[in-house]
C-alpha cells in the first residue's frame, strides 16, 4: 500500500519543520489539497505556499485540485514538478482533452470522483488515466467521517479497471485511519491519502507505518 499524507492537516506555521520529519518518514508521496472556495466551500493554500513546500519536500507531489476550471492551473502545477495532477470529474466537461494537456506538461493524469459520482462515469476514459481518486468524504475539509459506501465503489472500480484494460491506480481520500485502512486494502485500493490521522498523531511516522501496513 502506498500512502500520500495530506499537507492540509499540517502545522502551517512550521512547514519547514513538518517537511523535516516528513522527508525522513515512510511516506511515499505528499498530497496537496488546492481549494478555491467555489468548487468546494473552503480555501486552503495556493501556489506560493506550494512552491515553498515543493522546494522542501523530497517526495513526489500528488496535487489534488478542488477548483473550477482546473485546466487554467495545470502549467502552474507542472512548474511545481508534480508527479500527479488530479482534477475533479465534476469540475470539467472535456475530460479527455484535459488528460492530454496534463500528459503534454509531463505529469501523470488523475481524476477525482465526489462521493455522489458513480464509478461508471469513467468507463470511456479509464484507460487514459494513471490514477483515479475516490473521495470517501465530501471534499473541502479534513477530519470528516469515512463514507462506508466507498468500499463498494473501490470494488466497482477494480472491476471496471479489469474490463477496460486500464492500469490506473486507485487512491482514496477522506477519513482514512487505522480502522478504515484495512477495509480499503481488502477492497483493492492502491494508495491511501491521510491528513489528520497522520499529522495530528502523537507519532506521525508510526501512524504512516500502521496505515501502510494495513
Ligand atoms: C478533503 C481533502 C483531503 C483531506 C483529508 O477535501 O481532499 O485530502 O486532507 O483529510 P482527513 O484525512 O483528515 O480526512
Ligand atoms: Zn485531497
Amino acid at each position: 500500500m502506498l500512502i500520500s499524507p495530506s499537507l492540509l492537516a499540517a502545522d502551517f506555521g512550521n512547514l519547514e519543520r513538518e517537511m523535516q520529519w516528513f522527508n525522513q518518514s515512510d511516506a511515499d508521496w505528499l498530497h496537496l489539497d488546492v481549494m478555491d472556495g467555489v468548487f468546494v466551500p473552503n480555501i486552503s493554500f495556493g501556489f506560493p505556499v506550494m512552491q515553498s513546500v515543493a522546494r522542501l519536500c523530497q517526495r513526489p507531489l500528488d496535487v489534488h485540485l478542488m477548483i473550477v476550471e482546473p485546466q487554467k492551473f495545470f502549467p502552474e502545477v507542472a512548474k511545481l514538478g508534480a508527479k500527479f495532477c488530479n482534477f475533479h470529474f465534476e469540475a470539467a466537461v472535456h475530460h479527455h482533452r484535459l488528460i492530454q494537456q496534463i500528459r503534454d506538461l509531463g505529469m501523470q493524469p488523475a481524476i477525482t470522483l465526489c462521493p455522489s459520482t458513480p464509478v461508471s462515469a469513467l468507463s470511456e476514459i479509464l484507460p487514459d488515466l494513471d490514477m483515479v481518486l475516490l473521495m470517501s468524504v465530501n471534499p473541502g475539509f479534513g477530519g470528516q467521517k469515512f463514507i462506508p459506501r466507498t468500499l463498494d465503489k473501490v470494488r466497482e472500480l477494480v472491476a471496471l479497471r479489469e474490463q477496460t484494460g486500464s492500469h490506473a491506480l486507485i487512491e482514496i481520500d477522506g477519513g482514512v485511519n487505522a480502522t478504515t485502512a484495512p477495509l480499503l486494502t481488502e477492497a483493492g485500493a492502491d494508495v491511501l491519502v491521510a491528513g489528520s490521522a497522520v499529522f495530528a498523531a502523537p507519532d506521525p511516522n508510526e501512524a504512516i507505518r500502521t496505515i501502510k501496513g494495513a
